[in-house]
């Protein structure tokens, strides 16, 4: 049984990631086919020698796009995600492209995701992390630490901000003005807007002392637009 202090992951996972309309559209909308990101993780996850016999989680798993790059490549992966609609959109990724034997898809929060076999060589969590406040980011973050074998890896991407309180209301604006005017091709000024005013980004100022005080070394930064952050991460031999 959940304890009473858990929250409700669901009720924080996005409206729209839950509304099979958007999830139909939600690929074109990601803007970048074929997932230049995705291929990048792959790349780097295998640099840290998550091979062929490798477990992979990835966390907020949406429609599959990271999971169909990777899954030839490794043994086992696992793909995690709270949202309905979402996950049949994955599973009929996964079936086009003759996957399916290699995924399990498990329908959950990242909160309450209970990870079985052997731990995970690596964990993937694009585009996720900000559903939560941040005292739940420190759970999640937490509880992907322990999924880890030690040395194991999370790469994680997020939208936060890279700037100081004083230049907030600057800097949203100067990546306001860098958003698509077609919502059905990316995300519009508006929807920036939305973003910042209903979820839970926060500044890299502090998801890095998260990551850190979870037995993580942050290993390679990139931030794109003072945004668009994606981070490698080893798990610490001493864990969390
Ligand atoms: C912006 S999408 C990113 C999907 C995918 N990672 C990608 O890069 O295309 C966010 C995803 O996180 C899922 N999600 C939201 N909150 C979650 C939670 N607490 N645990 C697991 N998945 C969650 C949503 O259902 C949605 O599929």
């Amino acid at each position: 049984m959940d304890p009473s202090w858990l929250m409700d992951e669901r009720a924080f996972a996005g409206d729209e990631h839950l509304d099979p309309g958007f999830v139909a559209a939600y690929d074109r909308k990601q803007g970048t086919v074929p997932d230049d990101a995705a291929a990048q993780d792959l790349a780097i996850l295998r640099a840290h020698g998550v091979g062929a016999a490798a477990t992979v989680v990835d966390l907020g798993a949406g429609t599959g796009r990271f999971v169909a790059t990777i899954a030839p490549h490794v043994a086992r992966v696992i793909a995690v995600d709270v949202s309905t609609p979402m996950l049949e959109r994955l599973q009929q990724r996964l079936d086009a492209m003759d996957l399916t034997a290699r995924v399990e898809v498990v329908r959950s929060g990242m909160l309450r995701y209970a990870h079985r076999g052997g731990p995970a060589d690596a964990v993937h969590c694009r585009n996720v992390l900000h559903q939560l406040p941040d005292a739940f980011k420190v759970v999640a973050l937490d509880r992907i630490a322990r999924m880890l074998a030690p040395g194991g890896v999370l790469r994680l991407r997020d939208l936060v901000y890279d700037t100081t309180p004083d230049r907030l209301a600057d800097h949203l604006e100067a990546w306001f003005a860098t958003a698509v005017a077609d919502p059905a091709v990316g995300y519009t000024a508006d929807d920036l807007a939305t973003h910042v005013r209903t979820e839970h980004s926060t500044f890299t100022w502090l998801l890095e002392p998260m990551l850190e005080r979870t037995g993580f070394e942050i290993v390679d930064r990139v931030v794109h637009r003072g945004a668009y952050a994606a981070y490698t991460c080893v798990r610490r031999p001493s864990g969390p």
